[in-house]
């Protein structure tokens, strides 16, 4: 794993994904050795973090960590799903960490997904945040697009958690997860970008060719603020961990 010279943002080129997760489970059992286990965690869904989930569920299994004193706050949730349903991103954190794991499900936490009383739920949903007195550590993928979350290009920075109309290339991306396009939700519910920037850590994963071009742009172009992943230039503790798929137009 080597830092890369001359980015806006603070990026390691990794040999392998495997590489990435092991430093990730590394600096999250440092953090949770710190903190008696009680950290506040930030999660996300997607091809991403698989590797390092499973890392962890492998660790903890082992009597390395425990995740029973976390809390954890997921990025995002679809709107319009029935409960339960496989697609969802609760499902997904069951399926990849939760039912692997130690961790306490009365702990984990998602944004509020029903369409009746959004705007309270959403403002509910930063205060439970605050109560926890914020994220210590935040995990991200990020999007072809540059979206964080599901904070689509043009989210303002300083936005906070809400509605979201998906972006028409996150959906292609995500139908993988559903029967067929139409089946894939037309919403979502993510925390906002301002958000996102009050977690103390930032963690990044970004693997594979896809991922190529928006890195390009963000990691040596101009500070363009359409761009959700640009916000994490001013933050002070980010970090993007990246295969060499994912950074062949770095030059
Ligand atoms: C998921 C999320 C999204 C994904 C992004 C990348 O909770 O918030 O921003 O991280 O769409 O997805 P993958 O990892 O599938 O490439």
């Amino acid at each position: 794993m080597r830092l890369l010279p001359h980015t806006t943002i603070p990026t390691y080129l990794v040999d392998s994904q495997t590489e990435a997760n092991e430093a990730l489970t590394q600096e999250l059992s440092s953090l949770l050795a710190s903190s008696d286990g009680s950290a506040t965690l930030g999660l996300a869904t997607g091809s991403s973090p698989i590797g390092l989930y499973a890392e962890l569920a492998r660790r903890q299994r082992a009597g390395e960590l425990s995740l029973k004193e976390v809390q954890t706050f997921n990025l995002d949730e679809y709107m319009g799903l029935t409960p339960g349903h496989s697609a969802s991103y609760r499902a997904f954190m069951s399926e990849h960490l939760f039912a692997e794991t130690d961790i306490d499900l009365e702990k984990t936490h998602f944004p509020p997904s029903d369409e009746s009383g959004l705007e309270a739920a959403c403002a509910n949903w930063e205060s439970l945040i605050r109560a926890a007195e914020g994220i210590d550590w935040q995990l991200l993928g990020v999007g072809r697009n540059g979206h964080i979350g599901f904070n689509e290009p043009g989210s303002p920075f300083d936005s906070r958690t809400r509605r979201i109309e998906l972006a028409e290339s996150t959906r292609e991306a995500n139908a993988r997860f559903f029967e067929s396009m139409d089946d894939v939700p037309r919403y979502a519910v993510t925390m906002g970008v301002g958000t996102i920037l009050e977690a103390r850590r930032l963690r990044v994963l970004a693997f594979g060719d896809t991922k190529s071009h928006i890195l390009e742009r963000v990691l040596q172009g101009e500070d363009d603020k359409s761009i959700p992943l640009n916000a994490l230039r001013g933050h002070p503790d980010a970090a993007l961990y990246i295969d060499a798929a994912a950074a062949a137009r770095i030059g």
